[in-house]
């Protein structure tokens, strides 16, 4: 395991480029089981999560050639429908091979994902959304398996939950929906960019799918789908982290570049909400500390409300915000691991009920601190970038999850960052 020496109070400038979007990424590896013609997808970032779900998809036969941000694979000779607990346990994103691996054998075997630290993650929706198309699914022994006998034949789909939308589980039912008889009406749909990008590329595939990206998305089934190459958006949850970043520890401004404005539009107006002062320009964004920070009230919602992926970020800026600021998260009300880290730099922070109240600080102070869970994880590098002295953090792993070198980044921006062995 490795941990990170963040020696606080370095100011940032310049200007970083962001890499593509892990979340977008997912699904679309997994929707390459669906053609056994060769795929090429760029800026796929080199992460974890990207990796793991690589090796799954070459667990099933699939073979793979990885290149500086470009994946090469090809599902043509595949040899099972299994997706097993020992890969999957470590990703819980595996779940959308549910979906391409129904429509190509008729059938799924796939380990249940089980909870993790920001909260229990059910696919009750995505088995319910499945079973609409037609399969059986039948859970034993901690795994899914689902079976189409008469293959998958379209209908109405409501995939709402009580949380809202579910993105992986929208994404499932379209990769079903796409080579199933007939037509296919998915209402409650997730409408996030992720989702959109995946549609693009099933599209770009041979696919009928209109209406991705709004709650009701239509899918007409077609006989077969074929290869092709796409490029994957940029990560809008990154560039969101980057902008925090300079919002807490900029010297004058930062430049964010190859981002997409219009996906973290929500995102950059709280931000100028709080006095940051923020410029987009094409792809790139550029934003600084604010003269003047106010806190804000900001609740979590499906896109294109504010994330739950930006959330833990956030409270990084308010911990040193003047006022009172509160964050409440309706989709993983127990996403707050970071609270408790923040805490120990000298953080003012209460969570209740999935709800944070947050009494801005002077300045945080270093401590040894742990990572939990990507976001979490990353909250704590910003806390530690403008924290007094040296903040140990360990077990970051986490953060190599979803952030492409996020320290050589940062570095890059003028902070002082030390990987070493924990
Ligand atoms: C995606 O997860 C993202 N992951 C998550 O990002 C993100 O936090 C989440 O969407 C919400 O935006 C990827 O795209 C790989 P959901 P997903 O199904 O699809 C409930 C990160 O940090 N629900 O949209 O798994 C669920 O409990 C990760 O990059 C059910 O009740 O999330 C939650 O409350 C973390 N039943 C809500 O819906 C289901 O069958 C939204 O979850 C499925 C979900």
């Amino acid at each position: 395991m490795e941990k990170f020496i963040v020696h606080g109070g370095k100011t940032l400038s310049g200007s970083v480029n962001i890499s593509g979007s892990k979340n977008a990424s997912l699904p679309i590896l997994a929707a390459t089981l669906l053609t056994r013609e060769q795929c090429v997808i760029r800026r796929v970032p080199d992460v974890s999560d990207t990796n793991y779900m690589l090796q799954i998809l070459q667990n099933l036969g699939a073979e793979v050639e990885r290149a500086s941000g470009n994946v090469v694979i090809r599902c043509e000779k595949l040899r099972g429908h299994e997706a097993p607990y020992d890969l999957v346990r470590k990703m819980r994103a595996s779940v959308c091979v549910m979906g391409p691996l129904l429509a190509r054998h008729n059938r799924a075997d796939v380990s249940l994902p089980g909870g993790c630290v920001i909260g229990d993650r059910p696919i009750d929706l995505h088995l319910r959304g499945l079973q609409g198309l037609g399969a059986e699914a039948r859970v034993e022994g901690g795994n899914v398996h689902l079976e189409a006998r008469y293959g998958l034949s379209g209908s109405e789909i409501d995939m709402s939950g009580k949380h809202g939308a579910t993105v992986l589980g929208t994404d499932n039912v379209m990769m079903a929906a796409v080579l199933a008889k007939g037509t296919t009406v998915i209402t409650g749909a997730a409408c996030e960019p992720e989702v959109v990008d995946l549609a693009n590329f099933l599209n770009a595939m041979g696919a009928k799918i209109r209406g991705a990206g709004t709650p009701r998305i239509e899918i007409e089934g077609v006989a077969e789908l074929g290869g092709v190459e796409h490029t994957v958006i940029p990560d809008r949850i990154e560039a969101g982290t980057f902008l925090v970043a300079g919002a807490i520890a900029a010297k004058d401004r930062i430049t964010v570049n190859r981002v997409d404005p219009e996906h973290l539009s929500v995102v950059t107006d709280v931000l100028r909400r709080c006095g940051c002062p923020i410029e987009a320009n094409g792809s790139s964004l550029t934003v600084g500390r604010a003269a003047k920070p106010v806190g804000a009230n900001i609740t979590t919602e499906p896109y294109p409300g504010f994330p739950t992926d930006m959330q833990a970020q956030m409270c990084s800026l308010f911990a040193t915000t003047p006022g009172t600021s509160v964050v409440r998260d309706t989709i993983f009300p127990q996403r707050f691991m970071h609270a408790a880290e923040m805490k120990r730099m000298g953080a003012d922070i209460e969570v209740t009920d999935g709800t944070a109240v947050i009494h801005g600080v002077e300045r945080l102070s270093a401590a040894p601190v742990m990572a939990s869970d990507l976001r979490a994880s990353a909250a704590l590098v910003l806390s530690a970038l403008a924290a007094k002295g040296s903040t140990e953090i360990s077990r970051v792993y986490h953060i190599d999850r979803g952030y492409e070198h996020i320290d050589e980044k940062l570095i890059g921006l003028g902070a002082e960052i030390e990987r070493l062995p924990a």
